[in-house]
Formats: C-alpha cells, sequence, structure tokens
C-alpha cells in the first residue's frame, strides 16, 4: 500500500468507527490503538513470540507433592481411583521424596495411612510422636533435609468416625478439637515438619496454634492455613486412600464451607492471617479459582491452591478413556492457578510434570 493510500484506509476506517460508537471498537482505558492497527494475532502468530509474551511460566518451584504413607517396608499399594498414584513404605517415600528435590520440588506434604486398628473416637494416635507420618518426616528430613515437609494438622486419618474434630452428641465440637489440634501441632513440629497445616476447619485453630508454637520455641515453623476449604465431593479417592472414606459418619458440612460462599471464604483467609498464618490454601483448585484470585488480589499473601484428589482422578479417568490429551491439559489446569494467583499449587501430577519441564527447558 502507498502512504497515501494507507492514509486513505486510515482515514476511512476511523471515519467509519467513529460513526459506530460500539464500546468494543475504543479502549480507550488501555489506551491501545484500534483494529486494524492493533491485532492481537500478531503476537501469536509463532512460538517464539508466544513463548516471549507468555504471562505466567510454570515450573518445578511452583509444586508441593502430596504423598500418601503406608507401614511397612519396600512396598507401593495403588489407590483405585487415582491412576498413577500409589501409597508408599517410609522407605519407599525417602527415594521418592529425594527425587522431588532432585527434579527442584520445594516441598511434600505428607498423608498416612493409619492402620484401622490403631483408629478411635478421639484420634489419640495423632498424637503419638512415633506415630507413621512422625516416623515419615524424620526419614525424609534426615535424608533429605533441603526439601519442605508438610503435614495436615486435623483428626480425619485417626478418629473411627473419619471426622476432623472430636464428636459429641453427633456435634463435631470446636474448642475442645483445637486443644487437641494444638497437640498434633507440636507433635509434627518435634518430629521435623517445616509447615504445619491445619486442615480441620475449626474456628480460632491458627491462633491456637501459633501461640503454641510461639511458646514452645518453636517461632520458625510455617503454618499453611487450609482457609477455604469447601465441603466437596472432590476428596471422595483421598478418603479412600488414607482408608477414611468408608467410616465416615455424615459428611463435613458443618464445618467445611458451603460452595456456594465466596465473601465467607474472605473472612476466612483474613482471620487466619489475622491469627498468624504465613500461607493460606483454597480447596479444591479448579472449581474455585475465584476464590483463589479474590484472596489473592486483597491480602496479598502468599495463596496456594490444592487441585485434589477428585480433580486428578477426573483429569486421568477422560485421558484413560482417549477423551482428553493428557499433556495439553494438565499443564492447561496448572498454568490456570498460576493466572488466578496463585503461589503454588499442591498437586498429584507435580512429580511427573517436574520431569517434563524438565526436559522443556
Ligand atoms: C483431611 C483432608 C482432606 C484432604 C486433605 N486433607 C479430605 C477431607 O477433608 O475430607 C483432601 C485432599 C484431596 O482430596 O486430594 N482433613
Amino acid at each position: 500500500m502507498t502512504a497515501g493510500g494507507r492514509q486513505a484506509f486510515q482515514d476511512c476506517a476511523i471515519e467509519s468507527y467513529s460513526k459506530t460508537p460500539s464500546p468494543a471498537l475504543t479502549c480507550p482505558a488501555m489506551n491501545e490503538a484500534r483494529f486494524p492497527w492493533t491485532r492481537l494475532r500478531r503476537n501469536r502468530r509463532t512460538d517464539w513470540s508466544r513463548r516471549l509474551i507468555a504471562e505466567q511460566r510454570l515450573s518445578a518451584n511452583d509444586f508441593i507433592w502430596p504423598m500418601f504413607i503406608i507401614e511397612g517396608e519396600n512396598r507401593r499399594m495403588v489407590v483405585d481411583a487415582m491412576p498413577g498414584v500409589e501409597r508408599l513404605t517410609i522407605d519407599l517415600a525417602v527415594g521418592a521424596a529425594e527425587q522431588a528435590a532432585r527434579l527442584g520440588i520445594p516441598a511434600v506434604a505428607l498423608f498416612p495411612y493409619t492402620d484401622q486398628s490403631l483408629r478411635d473416637a478421639t484420634g489419640g494416635e495423632a498424637l503419638n510422636p512415633k506415630n507413621l507420618v512422625c516416623r515419615a518426616v524424620a526419614a525424609i528430613k534426615k535424608a533429605v533435609p533441603e526439601i519442605g515437609v508438610m503435614c495436615d494438622v486435623a483428626l480425619d486419618p485417626y478418629t473411627s468416625h473419619g471426622h476432623d474434630g472430636l464428636m459429641r452428641n453427633g456435634e463435631i465440637v470446636n474448642d475442645e478439637t483445637i486443644d487437641v489440634l494444638v497437640k498434633q501441632a507440636l507433635v509434627q513440629a518435634d518430629a521435623g515438619c517445616d509447615i504445619v497445616a491445619p486442615s480441620d476447619m475449626m474456628d480460632g485453630r491458627i491462633g491456637a496454634v501459633r501461640q503454641a508454637l510461639e511458646s514452645n520455641g518453636l517461632t520458625h515453623i510455617q503454618i499453611m492455613a487450609y482457609s477455604a476449604k469447601y465441603a466437596s465431593g472432590f476428596y471422595g479417592p483421598f478418603r479412600q486412600a488414607v482408608g477414611s472414606g468408608g467410616m465416615l459418619k455424615g459428611d463435613k458440612r458443618s464445618y467445611q464451607m458451603d460452595p456456594a460462599n465466596g465473601d465467607e471464604a474472605l473472612r476466612e483467609a483474613e482471620l487466619d492471617v489475622a491469627e498468624g498464618a504465613d500461607m493460606i490454601m483454597v480447596k479444591p483448585g479448579l472449581p474455585y479459582l475465584d476464590v483463589l484470585w479474590r484472596i489473592r488480589d486483597k491480602l496479598k499473601v502468599p495463596t496456594f491452591a490444592y487441585q485434589v484428589s477428585g480433580e486428578y482422578a477426573m483429569i486421568m479417568a477422560a485421558c484413560a478413556n482417549g477423551w482428553l490429551d493428557a499433556d495439553t491439559v494438565i499443564l492447561e489446569s496448572l498454568v490456570a492457578f498460576k493466572r488466578a494467583g496463585a503461589s503454588g499449587i499442591l498437586t498429584y501430577f507435580a512429580l511427573d510434570m517436574a520431569k517434563r519441564l524438565r526436559t522443556q527447558l
């Protein structure tokens, strides 16, 4: 096009657009030229250009890897509803944690499968300093001191009724549960756990745990609060993996959040930060990206998403059927968390993704 021709084209385009006062054609707030001077597809045309303009980049640094632990030696046990996920004995878990550290994964989260004979109404095994998870923490920290180790603070792997707290007359009692959770957190911290993560959704537990850590000289222990933990159907495969599903009496709606509520999640997160949480978590993940975004945007604290067992199962089931492409959707689901403001993601895909991302560098 000649210079004169281009001018005429521009005049004509401006003329026709100015006759069409559609807000879609102007971006005054962004101070952006209009079509055709702005063509967003230009930046998207080539692979090198897409890589240059990418707003998010996933790396192994973004992951916390949840692992299931069983008693015994040199033994692995599949989780039916989570193809690709295995429960490991402590010796194998140590090897897996070494591998995770080598791949650059910053932390693992440990979940014990407690023998049914050790479960009772009050979850007493949670306070045994030699319980399965404490031994796993100690073994991993000894062999792989450079990896962060996180533990759930909640009673559900230890109670005969499968609830996260103490039960009286069919109710989960708040304040007495806190007393036990505080002791559980101290036992885990003594075992060498770096991050205690109360996942029980009792009111006031973060402040109580922080207070106890401070007064016991455990001032460096981090707290990741499961602040916005919803009463979700997506935890089913996890409960199978830790053996608490079959025994669960009723549901957890009197303490976990109603999926309908977003404002309430902000109140939960604000309280937890005020009570001394270092990090906040939203759970489940993809169905609650709006909650993640709101918390991160408002509170500006490190905020994590937990892509839970049911989300993992959905993706794996569809991929196993050939209905979805695993490589595409796993990456897409994880980058979505980053776009929504996640500092990091608890995901059962962590190890595989870390391997894949390394070969892509
Ligand atoms: C227990 C706990 C649960 C999960 C993490 N910690 C289950 C529950 O609250 O019933 C779920 C994780 C997952 O589904 O992957 N307090």
